[in-house]
């Protein structure tokens, strides 16, 4: 019988639907993903896999799994398999492009909200009984509305997060590969990175994570911010380099940062950044709404039905010229 691996446990209709289609369907039942030799157990029977974020296939995996033939990532980045190697292996891959922009978004806008009016820190000042009387100098935050905000990758979601400031009175600007003519029609204006850097009060990242993109924020990108501005990052990890964010945080170079992800993930906490009081941190949530999820697993499980039904898939990022056959 064909088989479906989840490697984890998901929202909505998805597996219903795989299993519907006369499939196999096999749900990794732990809360952590499996380990690297687990997903290799499962996979070696496998002839489709849902993948999380957390889920690295390598081509040496691909290899010990003869009958897989798409990987299907539940998210709409796929640094965590490389699509050449699966093209190589004849193994398709694919994503999750359109259905996350505007909950991410949300997610980059509120920690922008949060990181600007120290949400997150008034609230853990009050819980620890700090509220004493109404203070005119205590949580004194940045105004949002005519601040400007620099957004490093136009990309769906940097499109959705320009929708949200131009909202909220917000000059926009944009540093991209690609200019965008139709958006600068509505207001934004696009600069190099460091143009963007030096002008905007809050940075947010939207970049895919890649060679290209890894540590694009270090410190000459920190040296060149605003003094007080605020980086927001919802795309990875990694674009950011960490040690250089924590310093630039201590000297008071920047005013704060809110990252709904980190590297690693999860962060330790006994990180540096867990000890700093102009940070808030989220737990790599940025899609995280039961609608949204649950249109990602399904979009991943379609992508699996047509490769198993023998047609090319609707997501795919890679065209594996020799694809795997049943
Ligand atoms: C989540 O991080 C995604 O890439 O969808």
């Amino acid at each position: 019988m064909t088989k479906v691996f989840i490697a984890r446990a998901i929202p909505g209709e998805a597996a219903r639907r795989l299993a519907e289609a006369a499939l196999d369907v096999e749900i990794w039942p732990g809360e952590m993903p499996p380990g690297r030799d687990e997903l290799g157990a499962m996979l070696l029977q496998c002839d489709a896999v849902m993948t999380m974020v957390t889920d690295r296939i390598d081509r040496d995996l691909m290899r010990q799994a003869p009958r897989l033939r798409v990987i299907a990532n539940m998210a709409v980045g796929y640094d965590n398999v490389s699509p050449s190697e699966a093209a190589e292996e004849g193994v398709w891959l694919t994503n999750t492009p359109g259905v996350l922009a505007e909950t991410t978004a949300d997610l980059a806008f509120a920690l922008l909200m949060d990181a600007a009016r120290n949400l997150t820190a008034s609230d853990r000042d009050t819980r620890a009984g700090g509220w004493k009387t109404w203070s005119p100098t205590a949580f004194l935050g940045q105004d949002i509305f005519g601040s400007t905000l620099g957004i490093v990758g136009l990309g769906e979601i940097g499109e959705a997060m320009a929708r949200r400031a131009v909202g909220f009175s917000m000059r926009v600007l944009y540093a991209s590969r690609t200019p965008k003519p139709e958006l600068e029609a509505t207001g934004l204006q696009r600069r190099t990175l460091d143009e963007l850097l030096a002008e905007s009060n809050f940075v947010s990242l939207h970049v895919p994570y890649n060679d290209r993109t890894r540590h694009l924020m270090a410190a000459r990108e920190f040296a060149l911010m605003k003094p007080g501005a605020i980086l927001i990052n919802t795309s990875r990890g990694g674009v950011v380099d960490q040690d250089a964010l924590v310093e630039a945080l201590r000297a008071g170079r920047i005013g704060g940062a809110a990252l709904d992800v980190a590297e690693p993930e999860p962060l330790p906490p006994s990180h540096p950044l867990f000890s700093l009081p102009n940070v808030v941190i989220t737990p790599h949530i940025g899609s995280a709404s039961l609608a949204t999820r649950s249109k990602m697993a399904d979009m991943a499980a379609t992508n699996i039905l047509a490769v198993l039904g023998g047609h090319e898939p609707p997501n795919a990022v890679n065209r594996p010229p020799n694809p795997r056959s049943p």
